[in-house]
């Protein structure tokens, strides 16, 4: 199920994730606008007065017939924003809360006061439990081969052993990139697909325009999974580590520890030259404005139901 709030004016049923240093207002504004809820990590900016800036400027530029937006918080230690950021949230009340690394119930029960959801990101069904625990309204199963923090595990066998024992929202994510991608998600139980690199190739992302072209001129044996760059494993577009003079095949850095305050530091050279990407960046081949890609993605999903209707009923 789709909680009520978000469901409103949904005409393509997936989020376009939250990505750091990539997603920016300009993103979120045109995907709520095209019928798809837009979202983008608080930490984006470097200031929590400049975060309510960027809340200010969305809430703002959508109007009533626009696709709900959503934030996404690190809950770790080491953000040391989030007490701050979270009372802006709150103030503004975002209709979607995205945690991130840490479940905890203060937060669940700030987002629910004001009437707001909750996702959270999960790789496996431990996490799953725990954030079950936490109260969240909906968990995003990030499977194999997305990008950013990825998990291993394969979306099927995810989101199988998850539905066994949540009953709320399930989000999935991992490589989904064409709407036949999001209808399959469907399909195979989720309530609502999860879109990140797709997202990188279009022309509202804040990425370098050398970065949107790897996009385009790799495929999925072109991105490595190493838990060097920032700790914990995450996908790589492997022509970036190269570039930053890394050795894609060498030894893991087991003592690198994930430090948000670090990554918020603008010299911080993880992610900002070292440029992550999940294996669905085979389907990429140009990019495109929002709104071309949405309305792509919704014929896709259309074409896919249709197909897969009169497929089911050459067995009926
Ligand atoms: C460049 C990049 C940055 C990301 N940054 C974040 C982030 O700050 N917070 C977060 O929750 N997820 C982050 N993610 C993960 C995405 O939200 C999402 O789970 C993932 O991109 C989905 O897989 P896909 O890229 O294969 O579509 C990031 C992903 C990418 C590619």
């Amino acid at each position: 199920m789709i909680p009520t709030s978000l469901a409103r004016n949904l005409r393509f049923p997936a989020i376009a994730a939250p990505m750091f240093l990539v997603s920016g207002p300009e993103l979120v504004i045109s995907t709520c606008k095209a019928g798809m809820i837009g979202t983008f990590p608080a930490l984006n900016q470097r200031t929590t007065e400049g975060y309510e800036d960027w809340l200010n400027t969305i809430e703002a530029a959508l109007g009533d017939q626009d696709a709900s937006f959503g934030v996404n918080m690190i809950v770790h230690p080491t953000n040391s924003r989030l007490l701050a950021d979270m009372q802006v949230t709150v103030k503004h009340k975002v209709p979607l809360v995205i945690t991130s690394l840490g479940a905890v119930k203060d937060v669940v029960d700030a987002v629910h006061g004001y009437g707001g959801v909750v996702f959270h990101d999960i790789i496996n069904a431990r996490h799953a439990r725990k954030a079950m625990e936490a109260g969240v309204d909906g968990l995003i199963l990030v499977s194999a081969g997305a990008g950013g923090h990825a998990g291993n595990q394969h979306p099927f066998a995810l989101l199988n052993e998850v539905r066994q024992f949540f009953k709320g929202t399930i989000i999935l994510s991992g490589a989904l990139s064409t709407g036949q991608d999001v209808a399959a998600a469907l399909m195979a139980g989720a309530d609502l697909g999860y879109m990140g690199t797709r997202f990188i190739a279009t022309t509202e992302a804040q990425a370098d325009p050398g970065y949107k072209q790897m996009l385009i001129d790799t495929t999925a044996k072109d991105i490595t999974y190493t838990d060097a760059i920032s700790g914990i494993n995450a996908n790589f577009l492997t022509p970036s580590l190269v570039a930053n003079g890394l050795d894609p095949t060498a030894a893991k850095d087991p003592h690198h520890k994930i430090d948000m305050d670090e990554e918020l530091n603008p010299e911080a050279k993880a992610w900002k030259t070292i440029w992550s990407a999940g294996q669905g960046v085979g389907s990429i081949h140009e990019v495109l404005p929002v709104a071309e890609l949405v309305s792509r993605l919704q014929q896709e999903f259309n074409s896919a139901a249709q197909v897969f209707a009169s497929k089911a009923r050459d067995f009926n």
